[in-house]
């Protein structure tokens, strides 16, 4: 079977698209499912390329079982547009730059991560690199929610 590709977007790619990507390669190794998915994060911005994950959302993650070590952040490329079956961006100006320079002929899905998860209304995950502990679980909940059920959709 073809594996399903999924792209998680943010900013930075230091915070919350790392995070995401963190969660998803967790669940899919709980659930055996690792086979099935690639995963990889990129920013829109290229602020951060290179650098490990935030020191405080590797906290948040370690606190869960979750390690972030593996990721470096990169920047999101056209490629991406082909390489992909489904992106995820983090918030709506995420999804507007993507959706931006998109070429005609990409064959990724665009999405808000959020429009998994159900439990919200605000489809945007909170940008925590400039807010305090609490910031950091509140996205850690909110992916950890919409990851999951994507993995549910895409699995049955
Ligand atoms: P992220 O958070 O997009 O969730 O990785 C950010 C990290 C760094 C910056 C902005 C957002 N920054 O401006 O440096």
């Amino acid at each position: 079977m073809e594996k399903t590709k999924v792209l998680f977007v943010c900013l930075g790619n230091i915070c919350r698209s790392p995070t995401a990507e963190g969660i998803f390669k967790y669940k899919m190794e709980q659930k055996g499912l690792s086979s099935r998915f690639e995963h990889d994060s990129a920013g829109t911005s290229a602020y951060h390329a290179g650098e490990r994950p935030d020191p405080r959302s590797q906290e948040k993650a370690l606190e869960k079982g979750i390690d972030l070590n593996f990721i470096r952040s990169r920047q999101f490329i056209t490629e991406d547009y082909y390489a992909f079956d489904y992106i995820f961006a983090m918030d709506e100006k995420n999804y507007r730059d993507i959706m931006d320079d998109r070429p005609e002929n990409a064959t990724a899905k665009i999405q808000m991560m959020l429009d998994h998860n159900p439990e919200v209304v605000d489809k945007n995950v909170p940008d925590p690199y400039w807010t305090g502990a609490e910031g950091f679980e509140l996205v850690f909940q909110l992916l950890d929610t919409a990851v999951e059920n994507f993995i549910n959709e895409k699995s049955r």
